[in-house]
Parts: C-alpha cells; structure tokens; sequence
C-alpha cells in the first residue's frame, strides 16, 4: 500500500531568548507564577523586520537537505501558520518562491495550533492518491508580531519558531493514521477580534487593541485535558495500536499540566513523551514541527518507532497522527 513518510525534518528559532525574569519587568507577573501555572522558562522572539517566511524558510532548507532532495523536485508546499506574513498571498506562495520551489503548488492552512498535524493530515493524502510524490508542510509562527504585550493572561505563554517535514510516498510503514476535529462552539475562546471581514482593521480596532491574541484560558485548558486523550485513542484504535505500542508522544506544547495529564491518561511513561515546552513556550502550529525535529536530533526516534502526534488549538480544533517511523524509502 502506498503511503506517505516523513524522509526530511527541519526547525528554526530565532535567536533572541525573552526570559520570565525579562517579563517581570513588563507585566505584573513573576518567573515563579510562569513556571508553575504553565512550566515555561523562556521563548524565542523574532526581530522586528522578521516575517514567518523567513523562519520557515530556514526549517524547510534544513529537511530538504536532510530528505535529500532538491526544491525544484517538490510538488507541493502547505504552511500552516496563525501569523501569516500578510492576509494574502500566501506565507507559502512567499516561501516556494524563496527557496527555488519552482515546480510547488502552494497555499495556506490555518487551524490554530493544530495547524500543522492537519497540514501533514492533507500532505499525506497527495501522496497516498497518486498525485504527488514530494510535499513540504511547515508549521511556522512570529506569534510575537500578535501579542499583547500588556495583557499577562497571554503574552507569559507564547514564543516564535518555526518546524517542517518533508513528506514522501513509501511502502512500509508511514502514517498509519489521522485523527481530525472541530468545535466552532468555542472559536470566542481563542481568537484575534479584528482584521478580517469581520471586523476590519480600522483606527477604532487599533484604539481597541483587537488585533492581539485573546484567550479564555480555563475553557481552553479543560478543552486540551479532554480532546489530548480522546484524540490520541482514536487514531491509535484507527492505526490499530494501543498506547503500548507507542514509543514517543509528541504533544503540543502548551502548558506541562496538560501533557502531564495526557501521559497520565494514556499511561506512559515520562520518558515516552518529548517536552520542549519550558525553553521554547507555545509556539502554536509551530509546535509540533519543532519538538519532532527536536526528537529527531536528539535521537529519541528511531526507525521503526510508533509515534503520536496530538494538538489542540484555536477554533477549537484537534488533531492526532500515528506514525510508524520509515525514514528510508
Ligand atoms: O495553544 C493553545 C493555546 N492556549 C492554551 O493552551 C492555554 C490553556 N490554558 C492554560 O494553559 C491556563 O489556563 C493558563 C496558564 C493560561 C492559566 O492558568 P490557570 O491555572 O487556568 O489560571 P487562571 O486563568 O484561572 O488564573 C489564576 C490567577 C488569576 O488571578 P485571580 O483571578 O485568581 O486573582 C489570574 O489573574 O492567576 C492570575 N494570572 C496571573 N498571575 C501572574 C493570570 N496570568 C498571570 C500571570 N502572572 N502571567
């Protein structure tokens, strides 16, 4: 059976490192509150003149060099981000353009910090039909550029990067299965008030500062406690594996309480879940791509692994992955 496998794995972060103690002296809050409340210690921000296609541009040069293959032999590019460089064109139509990708559709996905499994959910299906041999998904964020920097119920908890994987078709193993959701009843949540159709960008909503990051905390809490679990039981029960078969969990990085409750309830063990979240904060559809890149570096998957992909973010949405890992087609 044809499938589709991850072959190549990039991240990049910006340089610049924001520490608790550095927030203490914008909002009134303490390093200690942070590391208790959520478990982050730092985030990266990006320069001012940095958009999300430079980061991504740099994750997605580092796992095309590692799946061997040239730009122009990719068919098609999926970013998923929240922070797109600008409403249109495409953060991804920017990046084809940029790294040589002459031969790529491309186009945008947003589905808030479950962005990228989704990407990868329909990068997989390109390549399982027939269709495409060579898709790049990237999941890259500049959530700095949206934050309020005077709110302290958000800007303690995100940070800046950016994570791509290059996808192609492969008779062994792959992903095996894919979990994907909705829950629009919560979109006012998580969410950016203005500059869309909605409510376009106008003195007024700048006055109103409508265009940062709003989030009803505890509903989304509760929501990630709930939908972390349920959705990593369906795609294993899909894939036909238990949470015995797993090898590494990589959750999206939003706050260690959440994982800690989701390996709990899956029953796993602290080293068969990857955490990046205290150096890095959530780095929402960025996430996921970075802390793979990150297990991979680190040597924590190996081939032949079962690994599980699970987030959850704005919309509300969620989404899961099963892979067997097969790096070598
Ligand atoms: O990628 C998806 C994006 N979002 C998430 O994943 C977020 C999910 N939610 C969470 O992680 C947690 O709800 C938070 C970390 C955001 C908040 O933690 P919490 O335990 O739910 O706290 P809370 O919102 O119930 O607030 C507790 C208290 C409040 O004070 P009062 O009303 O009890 O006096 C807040 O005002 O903590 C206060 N607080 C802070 N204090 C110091 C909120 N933010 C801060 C802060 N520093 N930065």
């Amino acid at each position: 059976m044809r499938r589709a496998t991850i072959t190549g794995w990039g991240k990049y972060l910006p340089p610049n490192v924001m520490t608790n103690k550095d927030l203490e002296k914008i909002v009134d809050t303490t390093d200690e509150w942070i590391q208790k409340r959520t478990g982050i210690k730092k985030r990266r921000i990006a320069d001012e003149d940095t958009a999300t296609s430079d980061l991504a541009i740099e994750a997605s040069q580092e796992a095309l060099e590692k799946a061997n293959l040239d730009p122009e032999e990719l068919d098609l590019i999926i970013v998923s981000t929240v922070t797109p460089d600008m409403a249109f064109p495409a953060t991804a139509c920017i990046v084809q353009d940029k790294i040589g990708a002459s031969n790529a559709a491309a186009f945008d996905l947003e589905a808030g910090c479950s962005g990228f499994v989704y990407g990868l959910s329909v990068g997989a299906q390109f390549i399982e039909s027939g269709l495409y041999d060579n898709v790049l998904v990237i999941g890259a964020e500049t959530l700095s550029k949206i934050t309020d920097w005077e709110d302290r119920n958000t800007c303690v908890l995100f940070g800046d990067g950016a994570g791509a994987a290059v996808l192609q078709a492969t008779d062994k193993g792959g992903f095996l299965a894919f979990d994907l959701g909705s829950d629009g009843s919560g979109a006012n949540a998580l969410y950016m008030e203005a500059g869309g159709s909605a409510k376009p960008a106008s003195l007024e909503t700048v006055k109103n500062k409508q265009h940062y990051i709003r989030m009803e905390g505890n509903p989304v809490f509760k929501f990630a406690v709930k939908t972390m679990k349920r959705a990593s039981l369906d795609v294993l029960e899909k894939a036909e594996l238990t949470t015995d078969d797993i090898n590494l969990l990589i959750p999206h990085q939003a706050n260690t309480r959440i994982i800690k409750s989701a390996r709990r309830r899956l029953k796993l063990d602290e080293d068969e879940v990857y955490v990046n979240l205290p150096e890095l904060g959530n780095t929402s559809s960025a996430s996921v791509a970075i802390a793979m890149a990150e297990a991979k570096e680190n040597g924590k998957i190996k081939n032949g692994d079962n690994v599980l992909l699970v987030a959850f973010g704005a919309g509300l949405t969620w989404a899961a992955a099963a892979i067997e890992w097969n790096e070598n087609i």
